[in-house]
């Protein structure tokens, strides 16, 4: 009985020392993922291949244009439906600051469309994935693009449902993609102007 109750004692004393003990690791490790100081959600290889994303499509999406081939002389560059995610910690950065963190990642998934007449009406409706495009700013490894933004393709050419998607790619020439996002895009070589999700969060 008496030893119970000593070895009850010990548990309570130890219980408050594990406490403690947890108490100060919390204290003492870093935040893992407060705004703008949190790891980059873009993987690289040694090569420097940014490796595919996934799980993106629980980022936060940003919107959806659409640029059918229909008003694009029958061959739009990015055909039909482009949703647009960005990784959490980089929408979290950019809600306290209106900026693009170093290190952000948006991807920009293609739709094809599947069907232009519904109950509700006539219109787009969305089909299968058929491509990934994907664009990252990293100061380091990209001192020399303008804005610091590389762009990225893991689609077929063209874009098809049943291809399969790159696992890892190189960015392209400045001159192919960047340019055009460095002419038009609203901010930082973002096209916000599309993105109704960015626009209601810019602080
Ligand atoms: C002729 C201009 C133009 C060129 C060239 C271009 N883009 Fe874009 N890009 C846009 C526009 C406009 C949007 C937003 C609207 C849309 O998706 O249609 C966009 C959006 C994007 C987005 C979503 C994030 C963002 O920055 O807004 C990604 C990713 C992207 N483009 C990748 C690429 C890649 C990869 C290439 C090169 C192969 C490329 N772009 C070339 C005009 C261009």
């Amino acid at each position: 009985m008496k030893l119970s109750r000593q070895t009850g004692g010990w548990g309570v004393v130890s219980l408050v020392v594990g406490a403690l003990v947890v108490g100060m690791v919390l204290l003492l490790s870093p935040p893992s993922s407060v705004a703008g100081s949190g790891e980059s959600w873009a993987k690289f290889d040694a090569d420097g291949n940014l490796i595919r994303p996934e799980g993106y499509r629980e980022w936060v999406y940003v919107g959806t244009p659409v640029t059918p081939n229909e008003l694009n002389d029958g061959k739009a560059p990015f055909p039909e439906f482009h949703s647009v995610y960005i990784d959490p910690d980089s929408f979290a950065h950019f809600k306290k600051t209106g900026e693009f963190r170093d290190g952000t990642i948006l991807v920009k998934e293609l739709i094809s469309i599947g069907s232009k007449e519904a109950s509700s009406g006539k219109g787009y409706f969305m089909g299968d994935y058929i491509g990934l495009e994907a664009t990252v700013k990293d100061t380091k490894r990209y001192a020399k693009e303008p804005g610091h933004w590389a762009y990225f393709s893991y689609s077929a050419a063209p874009p098809s449902a049943t291809a399969t998607l790159k696992s890892k790619v190189q960015p392209f020439k400045t001159e192919s993609c960047n340019l055009c996002h460095q002419g038009f895009a609203e901010h930082d070589w973002v096209f916000m102007q599309y993105y109704p999700v960015l626009r209601a969060a810019k602080p």
